[in-house]
Protein backbone atom coordinates (compact mmCIF):
# COMPACT_ATOMS: atom_id res chain seq x y z
CA UNK A 1 0.00 0.00 0.00
CA UNK A 2 1.51 3.19 -0.88
CA UNK A 3 1.13 6.02 2.01
CA UNK A 4 -0.42 9.43 1.03
CA UNK A 5 1.34 12.42 2.04
CA UNK A 6 0.79 13.81 5.42
CA UNK A 7 -1.36 16.89 4.01
CA UNK A 8 -3.41 15.58 1.14
CA UNK A 9 -5.57 13.84 3.56
CA UNK A 10 -7.31 13.24 6.93
CA UNK A 11 -4.20 13.88 9.41
CA UNK A 12 -5.76 12.86 12.21
CA UNK A 13 -2.59 10.92 14.14
CA UNK A 14 -2.59 8.55 17.54
CA UNK A 15 0.41 8.18 19.82
CA UNK A 16 0.56 4.59 21.25
CA UNK A 17 2.32 4.82 24.50
CA UNK A 18 4.38 1.88 25.82
CA UNK A 19 6.02 1.43 28.73
CA UNK A 20 6.89 4.27 31.35
CA UNK A 21 4.55 6.64 28.42
CA UNK A 22 1.39 6.85 30.03
CA UNK A 23 0.32 10.28 29.27
CA UNK A 24 1.64 13.22 27.36
CA UNK A 25 1.99 16.43 29.32
CA UNK A 26 2.57 18.72 26.01
CA UNK A 27 -0.85 17.31 24.58
CA UNK A 28 -3.59 19.42 26.19
CA UNK A 29 -6.19 16.65 26.22
CA UNK A 30 -9.25 15.59 27.19
CA UNK A 31 -10.17 12.08 28.32
CA UNK A 32 -12.67 9.95 25.81
CA UNK A 33 -14.37 6.58 26.89
CA UNK A 34 -14.85 4.72 23.80
CA UNK A 35 -16.24 1.55 23.00
CA UNK A 36 -15.53 -1.54 20.62
CA UNK A 37 -17.11 -4.61 20.49
CA UNK A 38 -13.53 -6.28 20.93
CA UNK A 39 -13.81 -5.63 24.26
CA UNK A 40 -15.67 -5.74 27.93
CA UNK A 41 -15.05 -2.91 28.88
CA UNK A 42 -14.95 0.67 27.54
CA UNK A 43 -11.33 2.03 26.64
CA UNK A 44 -9.31 5.42 27.59
CA UNK A 45 -8.31 7.87 24.53
CA UNK A 46 -7.33 11.20 25.19
CA UNK A 47 -7.92 13.54 22.63
CA UNK A 48 -6.03 17.03 21.99
CA UNK A 49 -4.24 19.06 19.11
CA UNK A 50 -0.79 19.90 18.63
CA UNK A 51 -0.26 22.67 15.87
CA UNK A 52 -3.26 22.72 14.80
CA UNK A 53 -3.41 18.81 14.17
CA UNK A 54 -6.09 15.64 16.14
CA UNK A 55 -3.80 13.79 18.15
CA UNK A 56 -5.02 11.18 20.35
CA UNK A 57 -2.76 9.21 22.73
CA UNK A 58 -4.00 5.87 23.95
CA UNK A 59 -1.68 4.37 27.29
CA UNK A 60 -1.36 0.49 25.73
CA UNK A 61 -0.21 -0.53 28.90
CA UNK A 62 -3.13 1.39 30.50
CA UNK A 63 -2.48 4.38 32.65
CA UNK A 64 -0.69 2.36 35.08
CA UNK A 65 0.59 -0.43 33.02
CA UNK A 66 -1.86 -2.98 34.81
CA UNK A 67 -1.53 -4.76 31.38
CA UNK A 68 0.92 -6.85 30.79
CA UNK A 69 1.99 -7.55 26.85
CA UNK A 70 0.14 -10.92 26.32
CA UNK A 71 -2.88 -9.56 27.75
CA UNK A 72 -3.32 -6.26 25.74
CA UNK A 73 -6.22 -6.37 23.90
CA UNK A 74 -4.74 -5.24 20.85
CA UNK A 75 -7.98 -5.60 18.43
CA UNK A 76 -9.80 -3.21 20.82
CA UNK A 77 -7.12 -0.62 20.67
CA UNK A 78 -6.72 -0.69 17.26
CA UNK A 79 -10.53 -0.79 15.94
CA UNK A 80 -11.34 2.11 18.68
CA UNK A 81 -8.41 4.45 17.20
CA UNK A 82 -10.05 3.37 13.86
CA UNK A 83 -13.87 4.44 14.54
CA UNK A 84 -12.12 7.58 16.28
CA UNK A 85 -10.99 8.30 12.67
CA UNK A 86 -6.94 7.84 13.16
CA UNK A 87 -5.31 7.63 9.90
CA UNK A 88 -1.82 7.47 11.21
CA UNK A 89 0.05 5.53 14.68
CA UNK A 90 3.02 6.75 15.94
CA UNK A 91 4.02 4.14 18.26
CA UNK A 92 7.00 3.97 21.18
CA UNK A 93 8.05 0.78 21.86
CA UNK A 94 10.59 -0.09 24.76
CA UNK A 95 13.17 -2.50 23.49
CA UNK A 96 16.26 -4.15 24.83
CA UNK A 97 19.38 -3.78 22.08
CA UNK A 98 20.85 -6.66 20.15
CA UNK A 99 22.73 -5.05 17.41
CA UNK A 100 26.23 -3.56 18.82
CA UNK A 101 25.23 0.15 17.89
CA UNK A 102 21.88 0.19 19.66
CA UNK A 103 22.90 0.55 23.02
CA UNK A 104 20.84 1.39 26.19
CA UNK A 105 19.53 5.27 25.56
CA UNK A 106 19.50 4.63 21.81
CA UNK A 107 16.47 5.60 19.97
CA UNK A 108 16.12 3.21 16.52
CA UNK A 109 12.89 3.85 14.03
CA UNK A 110 12.96 -0.20 12.70
CA UNK A 111 11.51 -0.72 9.36
CA UNK A 112 11.15 -4.49 9.11
CA UNK A 113 9.43 -7.05 12.34
CA UNK A 114 9.53 -10.51 12.82
CA UNK A 115 6.72 -11.91 14.89
CA UNK A 116 7.72 -14.62 17.24
CA UNK A 117 4.62 -14.26 19.58
CA UNK A 118 1.64 -17.16 19.58
CA UNK A 119 -1.59 -17.27 20.89
CA UNK A 120 -2.31 -13.46 20.86
CA UNK A 121 -5.78 -12.64 18.57
CA UNK A 122 -4.27 -10.97 16.33
CA UNK A 123 -6.49 -10.44 13.11
CA UNK A 124 -10.08 -8.71 12.01
CA UNK A 125 -10.48 -10.91 9.08
CA UNK A 126 -11.55 -14.23 11.36
CA UNK A 127 -14.58 -15.03 9.57
CA UNK A 128 -14.74 -16.05 5.62
CA UNK A 129 -17.16 -13.71 3.86
CA UNK A 130 -16.55 -15.34 0.24
CA UNK A 131 -13.29 -12.70 -0.64
CA UNK A 132 -9.80 -13.33 0.64
CA UNK A 133 -8.95 -11.02 3.12
CA UNK A 134 -5.00 -10.78 3.31
CA UNK A 135 -3.07 -7.24 3.34
CA UNK A 136 0.63 -7.06 1.96
CA UNK A 137 2.80 -6.79 4.79
CA UNK A 138 6.61 -6.67 2.73
CA UNK A 139 6.89 -3.22 4.36
CA UNK A 140 5.64 -3.06 7.60
CA UNK A 141 6.44 0.17 8.99
CA UNK A 142 5.69 2.69 6.52
CA UNK A 143 4.86 6.20 7.35
CA UNK A 144 4.45 9.77 5.75
CA UNK A 145 5.90 10.79 8.95
CA UNK A 146 9.31 8.76 8.56
CA UNK A 147 11.10 11.66 6.51
CA UNK A 148 10.11 14.22 9.35
CA UNK A 149 11.81 11.45 12.05
CA UNK A 150 14.93 10.98 9.91
CA UNK A 151 15.37 14.92 9.77
CA UNK A 152 15.67 14.73 13.49
CA UNK A 153 17.53 12.11 13.98
CA UNK A 154 20.33 13.54 10.94
CA UNK A 155 21.21 15.72 14.08
CA UNK A 156 21.92 13.15 15.98
CA UNK A 157 24.40 9.93 16.79
CA UNK A 158 21.80 8.02 19.44
CA UNK A 159 19.24 7.61 16.84
CA UNK A 160 19.52 5.09 13.99
CA UNK A 161 16.94 4.65 11.17
CA UNK A 162 16.24 1.23 9.96
CA UNK A 163 16.60 -2.46 11.82
CA UNK A 164 14.41 -5.20 12.58
CA UNK A 165 12.56 -5.70 15.43
CA UNK A 166 11.86 -9.44 16.90
CA UNK A 167 8.71 -9.53 18.72
CA UNK A 168 8.45 -11.98 21.45
CA UNK A 169 5.89 -13.21 23.72
CA UNK A 170 7.28 -12.27 27.28
CA UNK A 171 6.16 -11.44 29.59
CA UNK A 172 9.60 -12.62 31.29
CA UNK A 173 12.77 -11.48 29.42
CA UNK A 174 14.71 -14.02 26.91
CA UNK A 175 17.54 -16.34 27.49
CA UNK A 176 21.29 -15.68 26.19
CA UNK A 177 20.68 -18.34 23.72
CA UNK A 178 17.33 -17.07 22.35
CA UNK A 179 19.17 -14.08 21.64
CA UNK A 180 21.69 -15.08 19.82
CA UNK A 181 19.31 -17.02 17.75
CA UNK A 182 17.28 -13.87 17.17
CA UNK A 183 20.74 -12.30 16.24
CA UNK A 184 21.40 -15.11 13.64
CA UNK A 185 17.52 -14.25 12.59
CA UNK A 186 19.09 -10.82 11.27
CA UNK A 187 17.07 -9.09 14.55
CA UNK A 188 18.28 -5.56 16.10
CA UNK A 189 15.56 -5.24 18.72
CA UNK A 190 13.71 -7.37 20.80
CA UNK A 191 10.61 -6.08 22.28
CA UNK A 192 6.93 -7.55 23.21
CA UNK A 193 4.21 -4.92 21.86
CA UNK A 194 4.85 -4.21 18.05
CA UNK A 195 2.82 -7.66 16.98
CA UNK A 196 0.22 -7.75 16.38
CA UNK A 197 -0.65 -4.30 16.58
CA UNK A 198 1.52 -3.23 13.45
CA UNK A 199 -0.68 -5.89 11.26
CA UNK A 200 -4.05 -4.80 12.87
CA UNK A 201 -3.60 -1.29 12.11
CA UNK A 202 -2.49 -2.26 8.35
CA UNK A 203 -5.68 -4.44 8.71
CA UNK A 204 -7.62 -1.07 9.37
CA UNK A 205 -5.47 0.94 6.67
CA UNK A 206 -3.99 2.91 9.05
CA UNK A 207 -0.11 3.34 8.79
CA UNK A 208 1.93 2.84 11.40
CA UNK A 209 5.70 3.16 12.30
CA UNK A 210 7.30 3.02 15.80
CA UNK A 211 9.74 5.23 18.15
CA UNK A 212 11.77 2.31 20.02
CA UNK A 213 14.10 3.59 22.87
CA UNK A 214 16.28 1.03 24.00
CA UNK A 215 16.14 0.55 27.71
CA UNK A 216 18.82 -2.73 27.75
CA UNK A 217 21.71 -4.69 26.26
CA UNK A 218 19.62 -7.81 25.24
CA UNK A 219 20.01 -10.90 27.24
CA UNK A 220 23.86 -11.95 26.59
CA UNK A 221 24.52 -8.62 24.73
CA UNK A 222 26.45 -6.87 28.06
CA UNK A 223 29.96 -5.73 26.63
CA UNK A 224 31.24 -7.69 29.43
CA UNK A 225 31.55 -10.79 27.07
CA UNK A 226 33.28 -12.88 30.00
CA UNK A 227 30.68 -12.95 32.40
CA UNK A 228 26.55 -13.17 31.33
CA UNK A 229 25.46 -10.26 33.29
CA UNK A 230 21.98 -10.16 34.50
CA UNK A 231 19.44 -7.45 33.45
CA UNK A 232 18.57 -4.87 36.10
CA UNK A 233 15.15 -4.04 35.46
CA UNK A 234 15.78 -1.00 37.90
CA UNK A 235 18.61 -0.15 35.14
CA UNK A 236 16.06 -0.49 32.77
CA UNK A 237 13.35 1.76 34.37
CA UNK A 238 15.89 4.37 34.70
CA UNK A 239 16.87 4.75 30.85
CA UNK A 240 13.49 4.59 29.98
CA UNK A 241 12.86 7.61 32.11
CA UNK A 242 15.74 9.81 30.83
CA UNK A 243 15.29 8.25 27.06
CA UNK A 244 11.29 8.89 27.40
CA UNK A 245 11.98 13.14 27.22
CA UNK A 246 13.64 12.60 23.99
CA UNK A 247 11.31 10.18 22.40
CA UNK A 248 8.81 13.42 23.38
CA UNK A 249 11.41 15.82 21.63
CA UNK A 250 11.28 13.78 18.24
CA UNK A 251 7.29 13.51 18.84
CA UNK A 252 6.91 16.94 18.95
CA UNK A 253 9.26 17.56 16.45
CA UNK A 254 8.01 15.07 14.00
CA UNK A 255 4.32 16.14 14.60
CA UNK A 256 5.19 20.15 14.28
CA UNK A 257 7.67 20.72 11.40
CA UNK A 258 6.76 21.33 7.73
N1 LIG B 1 13.45 -8.15 25.77
C1 LIG B 1 12.13 -8.05 25.44
N2 LIG B 1 11.43 -6.94 25.62
C2 LIG B 1 12.06 -5.87 26.13
C3 LIG B 1 13.41 -5.91 26.48
C4 LIG B 1 14.15 -7.10 26.28
O1 LIG B 1 15.35 -7.21 26.58
N3 LIG B 1 13.72 -4.68 26.96
C5 LIG B 1 12.59 -3.93 26.90
N4 LIG B 1 11.58 -4.65 26.39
Amino acid sequence: MQWMTIDSMNNSVAIIGGSGFYHWPLLKAVSKTTLSKYANEPLSVELGRIADRPVSFLARHGKNHSIPPHKINYRANIDALSQLGIKHIIAVNAVGGININMAPGSIVIPDQIIDYTWGREHTFFDEFNGELDHIDFTSPLESPFRDRVAQFADNSDAIHCGGTYACVQGPRLETAAEIRKLARDGCDLVGMTMMPEAALAREKGISYMSICLVCNWAAGMSIDKRALVPISIDEMKSVLEEGLTKVQQLLQYTLTSN
